[in-house]
């Protein structure tokens, strides 16, 4: 256990719990995930309809989520039962997904972009610039961490972020995410997270930054 993430541990609000995802709960999960990254730095530029987003977004998170399940490791935050925040992450070795999971993923970002056809060559650059950069070594990746706006600054993020950090062996792996919000770099940075690279695959698009927070050896 690191003592950056020991540092950092939340006090959640009563109620309320961090625990592995239920089948039922994908649903409920992708629409937590939709609102959160509603106002999303990259999801903005590709759709600056809010209504399009509404629609599109849970679909595409949906898609990420179902094909996360791979990793074995995808946690919710719930209060008083309800959802209210998740974390997909693929543990060491299981990236790269199969070929029938990521097919589903691309199938579900295509089926989301469908809703704005005209950005879809931006959506794929993005996606292909992110697999380009994406480590070689065994590492925990973070594929999506969310929780809804109503429910921000609760301890909710550090404590689905913590449930894999603070996990003993953990540390063993580094473990890398991407983000395309830059308020994220300095709260990823309170985890032991560094940048890494800035990329910026669409000529008017946001950055995306890729974070890494090294393992303990
Ligand atoms: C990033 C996110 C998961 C954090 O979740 P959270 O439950 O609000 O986080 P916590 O309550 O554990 O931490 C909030 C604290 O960090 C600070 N903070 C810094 N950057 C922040 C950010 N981008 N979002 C929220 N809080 C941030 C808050 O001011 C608060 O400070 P305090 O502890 O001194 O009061 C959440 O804001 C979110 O879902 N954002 C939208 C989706 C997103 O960008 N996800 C990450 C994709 S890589």
């Amino acid at each position: 256990m690191s003592a950056m993430s020991d540092a950092v541990r939340p006090q959640l609000p009563g109620n309320s719990q961090v625990d592995v995802i239920g089948a039922t709960e994908i649903g409920a999960a992708a629409h937590v995930a939709a609102r959160a990254l509603h106002d999303d730095p990259m999801f903005v530029f590709l759709s600056k309809d809010a209504q399009r987003r509404r629609r599109a977004l849970p679909v595409f998170l949906r898609a990420v989520l179902e094909s996360g399940l791979a990793g074995r490791a995808t946690y919710v935050a719930r209060r008083s039962g309800v959802v209210c925040g998740v974390a997909a992450w693929l543990s060491p070795g299981t990236y790269p997904l199969s070929i029938s999971r990521r097919a589903r993923q691309a199938l579900g970002a295509l089926r989301a972009l469908a809703a704005t056809p005209r950005t879809i060559p931006a959506g794929l650059s993005a996606m292909i610039a992110m697999e380009r950069a994406h480590p070689l070594e065994e590492h925990w990746y973070l594929a999506l961490l969310a929780v809804d706006p109503a429910e921000q600054g609760h301890g909710f993020g550090a404590a689905l972020l913590q449930e894999i950090l603070t996990r003993e062996g953990a540390d063993l792996w580094p473990a890398y995410l991407e983000t395309t919000n830059p308020r994220n770099l300095a709260w990823y940075g309170r985890f032991g997270f560094d940048v890494e690279e800035e990329l910026r695959p669409i000529a008017t698009g946001p950055a995306i930054w890729t974070m890494r927070r090294p393992s303990a050896g």
